[in-house]
């Protein structure tokens, strides 16, 4: 279990149902970004059969979500995302050493488990504010009972990666990294991941 050193504030729900288009259409490109990510894995790592296994369906679980997600923002009348840049993904992913194993696996791994697990609380904050909403609420509520499970997934080849010493004290570093990578003022496009 990883627990994040922040919560996320009230402000973001209500900024994040106030704008559900552009909220929605971010989501889509975020859920496209994890099954890329994933599959990045997979293709980095193709001698660790488990690894390639759970990673592949993970991959394949994203992109369901990201067909679902895309359904919904076209419904809204949302834009359609070009590629965008994810400040947040990008801290973390800029945290994570290049070059020598078992560290740079360990540190996309864990940088995977923490943007799952943080997705997951984001997600619940965000049904809270989707009553007028409940077909929304019905979608995010589905797709955290499944991002739920995607932080401990990561986690545990993290682990069988790294050993679980390696894991515990990196984790601590970059759940430092994570909070600091979510928190801000609320300017900008409101996303999954914006600060507010
Ligand atoms: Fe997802
Ligand atoms: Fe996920």
């Amino acid at each position: 279990m990883i627990e994040l050193l922040t919560r996320t504030p009230s402000a973001w729900g209500e900024r994040a149902a106030s704008r559900l288009p552009e909220l929605v259409a971010d989501h889509a490109a975020c859920e496209l970004q994890a099954a890329v990510f994933a599959l990045a894995l997979v293709g980095r790592y193709p001698g660790d059969s488990l690894l390639v296994d759970r990673l592949s369906a993970l991959a394949a679980e994203e992109l369901r979500h990201f067909r679902k997600a895309t359904r919904e923002a076209r419904r809204l009348g949302a834009k359609p995302h070009t590629r965008r840049a994810n400040p947040y993904v990008s801290v973390l992913r800029a945290a994570c050493r290049p070059g020598r194993e078992p560290e740079q696996g360990l540190d996309l791994l864990l940088a995977g488990a923490l943007v799952e697990v943080r997705s997951h609380e984001r997600f619940l904050v965000l049904v809270q504010h989707l009553s007028g909403e409940p077909r929304l609420a019905r979608l995010y509520t589905e797709l955290a009972d499944a991002e739920e499970r995607h932080g401990p997934a990561y986690l545990d080849l993290a682990e069988r990666h790294a050993g679980k010493d390696a894991v515990a004290a990196r984790l601590a570093e970059l759940l430092v990294v994570e909070a600091r990578a979510i928190a801000g003022p609320a300017t900008g496009p409101v996303a999954v991941h914006s600060p507010a």
